[in-house]
């Protein structure tokens, strides 16, 4: 139990620190009366500073379209932004230690402003996924991971799919609620390997039987 709400608290900073404007309060984050009673509201501590208000122009739109769909024009420069950045592998292999990744998977340390930056961030995956079908707490925000690797297979197009999903969500859904863990910095390359093998390692966990729809 204590486990199960570390890792809602940390879904909670993952969504105000890494996302923003999805955060209901950030609905008019734009409107200067907001924007001043949050400059207010907030002290910078460690390495959660004030900068963490501002919205970038993906957030700026999804926050003003929240609920309603975004214009193609603006979804299509959003997700054209979000594909441009991404930087795959520099030496072309996806996979790390899938160990490496289970631990990321389930660690939702990092970015506060209480945690020491010089420790690796984690990735807090099952806040918001099923992975592994022997871990018993996970959000339900997102769709199930379990037997991700077995049932996509790992053709170039998957693994580059998957990757950039988890460098910058927003290249495949505009206003994805997903961390954007490469674009943002949250991951490093090597742990996004790590993640990557944990998807996909006929070994890992999360390719077991038992937890797929
Ligand atoms: C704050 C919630 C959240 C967290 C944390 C999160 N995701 Fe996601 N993820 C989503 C949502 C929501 C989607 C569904 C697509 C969308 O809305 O963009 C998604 C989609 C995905 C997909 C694509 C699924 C498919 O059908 O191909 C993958 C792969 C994925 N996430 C992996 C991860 C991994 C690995 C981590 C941890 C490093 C992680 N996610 C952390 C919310 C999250």
């Amino acid at each position: 139990m204590t486990h199960y709400r570390h890792r809602i608290s940390c879904l909670t900073l993952m969504l105000v620190a890494a996302l923003g404007g999805h955060a209901a309060a950030a609905k008019d984050a734009a409107n200067p009366a907001v924007q001043a009673a949050l400059a207010d509201s907030f002290e910078a501590r460690g390495q959660a500073g004030l900068d963490r208000l501002k919205q970038d122009t993906m957030q700026r739109i999804c926050s003003e379209y929240e609920g309603k769909p975004v214009p193609d024009d603006l979804a299509k420069q959003i997700i054209d932004e979000a594909s441009a950045g991404v930087r795959f592998p520099t030496d072309g292999q996806y996979f790390g230690d899938w160990r490496g990744g289970e631990k990321i998977a389930k660690t939702g340390t990092g970015l506060q402003s209480s945690d020491d930056p010089a420790i690796a961030n984690g990735g807090n995956c099952y806040a918001c996924h099923q992975m592994a079908a022997e871990e018993m707490a996970y959000g339900t925000l997102a769709p199930t991971l379990a037997e991700y690797g077995k049932l996509r297979g790992n053709s170039e197009p998957i693994l580059q799919y998957a990757w950039t999903r988890l460098w910058n969500s927003h290249a495949y859904n505009p206003c994805s609620h997903m961390p954007r863990f490469g674009a943002s910095g949250i991951l490093t390359e090597a742990q996004l390997k790590d993640v990557m093998a944990y998807l996909f390692d006929p070994e890992s966990p999360v390719n077991q039987p038992g937890a797929a729809p």
